[in-house]
């Protein structure tokens, strides 16, 4: 019997805040007119609130897609976030998405390919899934990436946009899902889309703040010309692989960087509009995120149908380019979800919550139990010995309470 990685949950997540065209031309010199003939952007979402971040993106569109696919996160195996602008060069996005969705069986990690991410991460969680080593795997592209840009250099900040797109990818019977990827890099064009300090060749300091090297620097021409190049042929030889030829894709699904990018790819592809999605306009380039908040688009506007094949396709820092041939296999569109199962599923993600600040908790007492044991050789505080234990049973209660719901969860499955 083969094993196959299908998409069963889907989700995306915005900030609220929409930045113009307009809005943009008041602070660097450029206009609405040269944005759009340009790029195509018309108008991208911001995150201008600092509470907002790459993760917190990432967490709500990790819960939709679980909500979707009505699996609780304590079934996940692995969790990949695909990111240019992660939460911390450590520890891991995802694993601070795992902790607040409480995915206390997950593995997590972040994977770095810039806007090709999101289909390497679909690549590899198809490995994991076909060679038997997971069931169930999340695949999230999110980013911030306005909080590296230089808001005075009009080259690069009327680009980019925030956001975060996330599928569940689950093992199955049935035949489709992620029929063949294709990636590929050139690390000699590493320099044409960098942030050059922060890391550790050149690390932050006084320096690198003053002379602007911790912002995203790009050479537009350059990238636009390895674009249009790889797209096309990316695009084909991953159609070729799953064994099917251009007049069978329903769906192009392209990085969202360039409005003219896409129409060269098409033009290279003898797609007409109607078989490619572009939302470029509203979102700008999210990066990373920028497929999977496509994918999630198409599906709310009904451009996708069951056996639709599909085809996913980036470019991006590294340089780095990525396809993914798809096969759909959910009905869509979707039944509606009773409001009970609604409300249990955000039970689940308030419990996570509350089971993440209290290992938090128990661990600051544990710490400072440990500290007084060792000082001076005294014996814990009496009341810290309390406080302990009452934490513990709290975490226990958490724990069988949550069993409980998944085990009834399964049970109605
Ligand atoms: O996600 C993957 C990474 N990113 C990309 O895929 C981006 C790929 N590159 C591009 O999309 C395009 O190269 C850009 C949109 C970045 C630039 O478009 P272009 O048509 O290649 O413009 P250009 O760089 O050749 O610049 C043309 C002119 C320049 O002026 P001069 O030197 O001809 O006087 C720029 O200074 O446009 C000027 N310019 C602007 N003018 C108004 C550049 N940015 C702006 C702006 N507003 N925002």
């Amino acid at each position: 019997m083969g094993r196959y990685a299908q998409i069963i949950g889907w989700g995306k997540s915005v900030p609220n805040h929409v930045l113009t065209n307009e809005d943009l031309a008041r602070i660097v010199n450029t206009s609405d007119e040269w944005i759009r003939t340009h790029t195509g952007i018309r108008q991208r979402y911001i995150a201008t609130d600092p509470r907002e971040t790459t993760a917190t993106l990432a967490i709500k569109a990790a819960q939709e897609a679980l909500r979707v696919a009505d699996v609780p996160a304590s079934r996940l195996d692995m969790i990949i976030v695909a990111t240019a602008s992660p939460e911390h060069i450590f520890p891991s996005t995802a694993s601070l998405v795992q902790d607040a969705i409480g995915a206390t069986r997950a593995g997590a990690f972040d994977l770095s390919a810039a806007c090709s991410g999101f289909v390497y991460a679909l690549s590899v969680a198809r490995g994991l899934i076909v060679s038997g080593s997971a069931e169930y795997v999340l695949v999230i592209g999110s980013e911030t990436l306005s909080r590296l840009v230089d808001w005075s250099d009009r080259s690069t900040c009327v680009l980019f946009g925030d956001g975060a797109g996330a599928v569940l990818l689950a093992a199955s019977e049935v035949p489709g899902g992620i029929l063949s990827t294709v990636l590929g890099s050139d690390g000699s064009g590493g320099n044409l889309l960098i942030v050059p300090a922060g890391g550790s060749r050149m690390p932050a300091c006084l320096e690198t703040v003053a002379s602007g090297m911790h912002y995203l620097k790009m050479n537009g021409r350059e990238v636009f010309r390895f674009a249009t190049r790889v797209m096309a042929r990316a695009a084909q030889e991953v159609a070729e692989q799953a064994g099917l030829t251009m007049d069978e894709v329903d769906l192009l699904i392209p990085h969202q960087a360039n409005r003219r990018i896409i129409e060269s790819a098409m033009k290279q592809l003898k797609l007409d509009e109607s078989r490619v999605f572009i939302n470029i306009d509203r979102y700008g380039n999210t990066s990373a995120a920028s497929i999977p908040i496509a994918l999630c688009e198409a599906i709310e506007e009904g451009r996708i149908k069951q056996n639709d094949h599909l085809i996913l396709v980036g470019f991006g820092g590294g340089l780095t380019w990525g396809a993914a041939a798809v096969q759909w296999s959910v009905p869509l569109p979707l039944p509606e979800t009773p409001w009970w199962r609604a409300a249990q599923r955000s039970g689940s993600f308030h419990m996570a919550q509350m089971r993440s600040l209290g290992r938090r908790a128990l661990r600051r007492l544990q710490g400072i139990t440990v500290r007084s044991e060792e000082g001076n050789g005294r014996q814990p505080q009496p009341i810290l010995e309390e406080s302990l234990q009452k934490l513990r049973a709290h975490l226990w209660k958490v724990k069988t309470s949550k069993e409980e719901a998944t085990s009834s969860e399964e049970k109605t499955t």
